[in-house]
């Protein structure tokens, strides 16, 4: 006897990011793939904080922690904003979160409901929209003009704040095209997001992946902060993805109401994971540096390798481990081409279309990738291009 499965309204259409899609693939690949795909740090997670971790959870600190994370973590993270940031931010004004995705769940469910908007620039992180849908509130899609490397056009979005308006999801540094917005935009759009009782959410996870433009961060740039909440994370910048460590900043009230909310959904971050945080911010912070200019020389490299492909484009990305090429030039939808180069040429890369419609003709690299490998993959693509696309 069959019957219909019962499932919520709000799962129908629900097809998970295409970014998830490239990774199955790519993990259930039968051979030698170099994977383009991937938004995580190749790095291992540095021997300090694992050390902090492991000695935690020896001593027992193995128990539920507050909902609003550890003190000791919330005080570290509140001095880290101040001192780094120049936020004045207390520790009351910090929810550590399960990565940066929960803090942009709760936060956005705390301040967005039915009959909201929440502007999402596109292209973007792909998450942000189902983010959204599931607080019930409309997501406005602002396509950024591919003409000007996606840079902020404020005034465009700005087009598209209303009074129904309650947040602008703001990306500084920017997945997937590693823009750094100039700070008079992201001010301007700030200004216009807090004249009408609209927050700027700040995702700032690849803050400390900056390699050209300013790193402070949105609410320092803001005239007016208590309309921005920071979002932030240990993944990138620590190379901790798999710890699942972030945290929310922002008003005392805010910060409540995320709290009692996330009661009902993970109700603290592990107590072990808080540790390794704790050790990563007291710890010394050379790993993270040399990682970083890691980064920055496989960047250097990657475009030199791009800028001898005529028919692709690339704008330099200024933050992140991104390449977003423009591939417009091979006339073919994206994600057919992204499982071309997977399935025929062992390279997977992000189709454009996973950060939203304005991606489309583009496919995003990583270069958090060991430098050979990086060139390898480069050879298969550039391989492509000469056997067959161009
Ligand atoms: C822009 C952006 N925000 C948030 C996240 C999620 O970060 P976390 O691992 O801290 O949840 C990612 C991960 O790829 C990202 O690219």
């Amino acid at each position: 006897m069959s019957r219909e499965t019962r499932l919520a309204a709000r799962t129908e259409g629900a097809e998970g990011s295409e970014i998830r899609i490239m990774f199955e693939r790519a993990q259930a690949y039968d051979g030698d793939l170099v994977r383009l795909e991937i938004g995580e740090p190749d790095f291992d997670t540095p021997a300090h904080v694992v050390d902090g971790a492991a000695e935690a959870a020896r001593n027992g600190d193995t128990h539920y922690t507050s909902t609003y994370g550890v003190q000791r973590l919330r005080e570290a993270i509140a001095e880290r904003i101040a001192r780094e940031n120049g936020v004045p931010v207390e520790a009351d004004d910090v929810l550590v979160t399960v990565g940066a995705i929960e803090a942009l769940t709760v936060g956005l469910l705390s301040v967005a409901g039915p009959g909201d908007e929440v502007v999402v620039l596109t292209p973007g992180f792909a998450n942000y929209t189902a983010q959204v849908e599931l607080t019930g509130a409309e997501p406005v899609q602002v396509p950024l003009p591919a003409a000007t490397g996606f840079d902020l056009d404020h005034e465009l979005v700005a087009d598209h704040v209303t009074g129904d308006t309650a947040a602008v999801i703001l990306c500084r540094p920017t997945n997937p095209t590693g823009r750094v917005y100039d700070e008079s935009d992201v001010r301007e759009l700030a200004r216009v997001a807090a004249d009408h009782d609209a927050y700027v959410v700040a995702d700032e996870v690849y803050e400390k992946l900056t390699y050209e433009g300013t790193r402070r961060s949105v609410a320092a740039i803001a005239d007016d902060p208590e309309w921005v909440l920071s979002v932030n994370s240990f993944s990138k910048s620590y190379a901790m993805t798999g710890w699942r460590l972030g945290w929310l900043a922002g008003s005392t009230e805010v910060i409540e109401a995320a709290q009692v909310l996330r009661q009902a959904t993970t109700l603290c971050p592990s107590s072990v994971s808080q540790a390794a945080g704790l050790a990563a911010l007291d710890g010394p912070s050379d790993p993270f540096s040399e990682m970083v200019d890691t980064y920055e020389e496989r960047r250097e490299y990657a475009l030199e390798r791009i800028r001898e492909w005529p028919e692709v484009e690339c704008v330099r990305p200024e933050g992140a481990f991104y390449l977003f090429l423009d591939v417009t030039a091979f006339e073919r939808p994206v994600m057919d081409l992204a499982l071309h180069l997977l399935e025929e040429y062992g390279v997977s890369t992000t189709p454009g279309t996973a950060f939203g419609a304005g991606g489309e003709g583009f496919l995003r690299l990583s270069y958090a990738i060991d430098i050979d490998r990086l060139g390898t993959g480069l050879d298969r693509i550039e391989r492509a291009i000469e056997t067959e696309l161009r």
